[in-house]
């Protein structure tokens, strides 16, 4: 049986639920017409190649047995696709698979494809229902659910994009057996992230998921009954919070300062985006370069006074546990500081910082109160590591 978590947004519309489980795939076609309340006449699938010649034939032919009529566009597999180029493509797509408004698009594959799409639906015809099948560990407990949509641009990242909530989201987690390694610790980087500001319970239950890994992947782990229910309470404990705080903050409020406000979710995230934009997007995965911006994040907080010694050692260790990143060693701090003038958080002219003040403790720290001695010594620090 699927769990079900809801997340509820103050306006009701908005609302949708995420159904969870494994082997949920084979009921795409009925979850599709349970969110959008019937079965769409036509829906349109954009994922990868690769993502769909695993999965795509389980969800479209579900689709399909469920009434719907059928068609696919590939996108170029990669963070450097997600950009105004494939929006163009997938519009076209959309227009050429006749789509209306009361058609539907599923996005199936990882958080490339899903924000994306997302954005896609959210600007063709001024909006058309979509559903998120993420693929991914990192997509499944963080991008799919939240509504935030866009693609990158040359100034910057995610720097174009919509607020656009799915009617529904599908996660099966027998997708996660497939699931490279490296794409694993992208999305356990993401998962200590909610961790690091939720609280110690969902910071220790990531920790305990890390701890009882073996192995590169998942493949043989998710198959022992033992493991893959202390992962599926790992993967709701995650949900759950995200849904708790983008309940509360759909629209992330540029006014907001408190520990509830969505803005902490970007929590490693500033200094991640600035470190995948000087690498052209080509060097880390984005969950990688979330890992070192959460090292990066806590010796700040240990420089102006915020975090003890002993708890950036804790968020050191349990990053390393979600695997190894790519190197820091070669890139310019100075080219990584100058980045982050095209971060979207600023606000009125001035970026903002999250830091911690403790484990699930996050502070919103404005960028004028950083001395730059304090940012190169964090710097040293990740590179160090
Ligand atoms: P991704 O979408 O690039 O997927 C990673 C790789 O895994 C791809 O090569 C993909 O083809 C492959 N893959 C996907 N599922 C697979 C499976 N089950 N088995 C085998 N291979 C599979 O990367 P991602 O980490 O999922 O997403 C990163 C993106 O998400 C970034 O663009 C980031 O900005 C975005 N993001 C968005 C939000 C949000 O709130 N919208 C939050 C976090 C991250
Ligand atoms: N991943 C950040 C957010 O959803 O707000």
């Amino acid at each position: 049986m699927p769990k079900s978590i809801k997340i509820k947004t103050k306006s009701s519309p908005s609302s949708y639920e995420i159904r969870i489980g494994q082997g949920v795939l084979r009921n795409a076609g009925v979850l599709t017409a349970e969110f959008l309340g019937r079965m769409p006449e036509r829906v349109a699938f954009i994922s990868n190649r690769k993502v769909f010649g695993l999965y795509g034939a389980e969800v479209t032919s579900s689709v399909g047995d469920a009434g719907a009529l059928r068609s696919v566009s590939f996108m170029g597999e990669g963070e450097r696709f997600k950009n105004l180029r494939t929006l163009v493509d997938s519009l076209e797509f959309f227009s050429t698979a006749s789509l209306s408004r009361t058609d539907a698009v599923v996005a199936l594959g990882g958080g490339v494809v899903g924000d994306l799409t997302g954005f896609a639906a959210s600007v063709y015809l001024r909006g058309i229902p979509f559903i998120q099948v993420p693929t991914t560990l990192l997509s499944m407990i963080d991008s799919s659910v939240g509504g935030k949509t866009g693609i990158n641009t040359p100034f910057g990242k995610n720097l174009v994009g919509a607020f656009y909530q799915p009617k529904g989201v599908i996660i099966d987690t027998d997708t996660l057996k497939t699931l490279p390694p490296r794409e694993l610790t992208a999305g356990f980087c993401e998962a200590v992230k909610q961790g690091a500001i939720a609280g110690k319970e969902l910071f220790e239950l990531t920790e305990a998921i890390l701890r009882r890994r073996s192995g590169k992947d998942l493949r043989h782990q998710l198959d022992d009954r033992a493991f893959s229910s202390h992962f599926a309470e790992f993967l709701r404990e995650q949900l759950k919070f995200k849904a708790r705080i983008v309940s509360g903050d759909e629209k992330e409020a540029s006014e907001r300062t408190d520990a509830l406000s969505r803005k902490i979710l970007n929590f490693g995230h500033t200094l991640a985006h600035a470190l995948e934009k000087v690498t052209k997007f080509r060097y880390f995965r984005h969950g990688e370069a979330v890992g070192h911006g959460i090292k990066f994040a806590a010796s700040l907080s240990k420089n102006l006074g915020l975090l003890s010694k002993d708890e950036v050692t804790l968020l050191y260790d349990v990053v390393h546990m979600a695997g190894r990143l790519p190197a820091v060693a070669g890139i310019d701090p100075r080219d990584v500081f100058a980045a982050l003038k095209h971060d979207k958080k600023v606000i009125d002219g001035s970026l903002q910082w999250i830091l911690l003040k403790g484990i699930g403790e996050p502070v919103i720290v404005p960028h004028a109160e950083l001395d730059r001695p304090a940012m190169k010594a964090a710097f040293k620090d990740i590179v160090r590591s």
